[in-house]
C-alpha cells in the first residue's frame, strides 16, 4: 500500500509523547536492543525481529517502541524491510484496540516525512483497514507478492 506523507490524516483520538495508561512511545536506547528483538521474536516471530534488528541497526535507528511498566508493548520500523518501507508493526495482543498501533504507525510516518520521504509503502500489509484508517493508505496494483517474491523459507 502507498502513503501520501505530505496528507496524513488527522488523529481520530488524543495522542502525544505520553498518553492511554502511561505508555510512553520513544526510541530504544543501546542498552535496550537485545531485550525489545527478543520480545519481537517472541510475540511475532523470526522474520520481524530480523527486520528489527535491521532497523536498530540504522543511523539513526528506524524503529520506535512503546513501553508500559518498563516493557515493550508494541513496536513499528522503517528503512528495515528496504528504504522506503514501512513496517513492521505489531501491538502486543493485551493491549490493542487502545490506539497504540495508531500512535506508533503516525509516529514512524511523521519521522520519514522529516527525513525527507515523501511517500511510504507498507508491504505484505495483514491489516489494511488499519493501514487505510491512520495513514490514508491505499492499494497499489500488480504489487502482491511485490518485493517479497521468492523470499527465504525457514525450512528447519
Ligand atoms: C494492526 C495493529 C498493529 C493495530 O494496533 P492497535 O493498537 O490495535 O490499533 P489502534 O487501537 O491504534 O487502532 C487505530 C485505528 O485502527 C483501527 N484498527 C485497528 N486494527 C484494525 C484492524 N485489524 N482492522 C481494521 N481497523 C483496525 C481501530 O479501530 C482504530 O480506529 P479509530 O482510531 O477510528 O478508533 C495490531 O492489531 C497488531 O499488532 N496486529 C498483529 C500484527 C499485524 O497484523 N500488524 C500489521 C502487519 S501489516
Amino acid at each position: 500500500m502507498l502513503i501520501r506523507l505530505y496528507a496524513l490524516p488527522e488523529p481520530s483520538r488524543p495522542g502525544g509523547a505520553e498518553f492511554a495508561d502511561n505508555t510512553v512511545v520513544r526510541k530504544p536506547i543501546g542498552c535496550e536492543h537485545g531485550l525489545l528483538v527478543a520480545w519481537v521474536q517472541a510475540e511475532f516471530g523470526a522474520g520481524w525481529a530480523s527486520e528489527a534488528r535491521v532497523a536498530l541497526q540504522n543511523r539513526p535507528a528506524s524503529l520506535l517502541m512503546a513501553v508500559q511498566g518498563g516493557q515493550p508493548i508494541g513496536f513499528v520500523c522503517y528503512d528495515a524491510t528496504a528504504r522506503g518501507y514501512v513496517g513492521p508493526i505489531g501491538v502486543q495482543a493485551s493491549a490493542r484496540g487502545t490506539g497504540i498501533g495508531g500512535e506508533l504507525l503516525r509516529a514512524a510516518l511523521e519521522e520519514m516525512r522529516t527525513v525527507g520521504y515523501g511517500y511510504a509503502i507498507a508491504g505484505a500489509v495483514g491489516a489494511a483497514d488499519f493501514f487505510r484508517r491512520v495513514a490514508g493508505a491505499i492499494e497499489i496494483a500488480d504489487s502482491t507478492p511485490g518485493l517479497y517474491a521468492g523470499r527465504l523459507q525457514d525450512r528447519r
